[in-house]
């Protein structure tokens, strides 16, 4: 740029003509940015409000519908409705259903989020609850050493037990054992790798399980086996999903034969068998089975059936998810789900997947 003699401000010379032109067309290239941008945030909110007029304006069409329709037939008026009118009345009835539907599914994603959030609590305390499950292990031990230098434990021979320190800090020891494997149990749910998909070789897989909830079936005398007719079997699937099957699966059989009168042998047994065509895995239980009162057994599947009530006061303390999970789940995995009946009168499930080619 050159002054002006007069210092009045820039020479309009060739190179102030050239940087006018540069300044008009950034100003442009913006605007045209602008526009395309505008254009597209005008598309989206006529497309996300005209739906909302819509929707409103159909949901009353639909109510009114109805509403006239009902009216009629408690007038039991004598005219035929003709053949729009019942397809009117056919699409209204659907829209009604539909939003019975979406509410049913909203109360479950309640309730799925409240689990969910519990899930999440003990994971991001993970670090905290695993300091604390190694302390359970050794204080009582300690207790014991310190005490032992005071006053041993000859010195209690002739002291009933519930006075005796060293018998109530054995009782401890026992509670801290079940808290600690409670933790361990609950920290291992939460772990992040559980939530990758990976090949799981299902007789590792049923190993792990039957250790990890060992120490609760033989609390309850509950005898736990399963047998794998392939040792190399495996499946590709989050282990975090087929925790959520057998675990359910599980608690739902402990719950059984804590309701069950009689004292038989406790017993659960899981089987995997494989053709060439499917994998299945079959699960029993010789507790009660499932209750009488249960008309239609495919309904244990849906989302909050449950049959599990206070005794008390009749109020439902299940949450009725296990079983829906099971079949959520399984089905997500192209599987299907089928009640067996077993002779024993218990409960039985199986679980059926069909084999992918599996190249060599
Ligand atoms: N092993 C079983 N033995 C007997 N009944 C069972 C068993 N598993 C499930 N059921 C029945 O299926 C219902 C639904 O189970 P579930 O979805 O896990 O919900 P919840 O356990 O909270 O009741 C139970 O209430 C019970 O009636
Ligand atoms: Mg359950």
């Amino acid at each position: 740029f050159e002054d002006k003699s007069s210092r009045e401000g820039l020479q309009e010379n060739k190179t102030f003509q050239i940087f006018k032109l540069i300044i008009l067309q950034i100003l442009s290239t913006l605007e045209v940015d602008r526009a395309i941008l505008a254009k597209e945030m005008k598309l989206f909110y006529d497309d996300l409000h005209f739906d909302d007029f819509v929707k409103k304006d159909a949901d009353k069409l639909a109510e009114k519908i109805l509403e006239n329709a009902r009216e009629k037939q408690s007038n039991k008026g004598a005219e035929q409705e003709n053949e729009e009118t019942k397809e009117k009345i056919i699409l209204s009835k659907r829209i009604e259903e539909k939003d019975e539907e979406i509410g049913a599914l909203e109360n479950e994603q309640k309730i799925l989020r409240g689990m969910a959030t519990s899930g999440i609590v003990t994971a991001s305390f993970s670090h905290e609850l695993g300091n604390l499950s190694g302390v359970l292990a050794s204080r009582t031990d300690e207790l014991i050493e310190l005490l032992e230098e005071k006053s041993p434990q000859n010195l209690y021979q002739n002291t009933p037990d519930f006075l005796n320190p060293y018998i109530l800090i054995e009782d401890m020891r026992k509670q801290d054992a079940k808290l600690q494997n409670w933790l361990k149990f609950s920290l291992a749910s939460a772990r992040k790798d559980k939530r990758r998909r990976k090949s799981i070789i299902l007789s590792n897989y049923f190993q792990n399980f039957k250790s990890t909830w060992s120490n609760v079936l033989s609390n309850r005398m509950i005898d736990f086996s399963y047998t794998v007719d392939n040792n190399k079997l495996d499946i590709r699937a989050m282990e975090i999903d087929l925790d959520s099957v057998f675990n359910n699966l599980l608690v739902n059989s402990i719950d059984s034969f804590l309701r069950q009168k009689q004292n038989n042998k406790r017993e659960i047994m899981l089987k995997v068998n494989t053709t060439d065509k499917e994998i299945t895995i079959d699960y029993f239980d010789n507790g009660e089975g499932l209750s009488q009162d249960i008309t239609d057994p495919s309904k244990i599947f849906n989302a909050l059936y449950t049959t599990k009530r206070n005794e008390h006061t009749g109020e439902e303390i299940g949450t009725g998810l296990g079983m829906w999970l099971v079949d959520t789940i399984i089905k997500e995995y192209n599987g299907n789900v089928k009640l067996l009946y077993p002779k024993n009168k218990g409960f039985g499930i199986r679980i059926a997947f069909i084999k992918k080619y599996q190249r060599k």
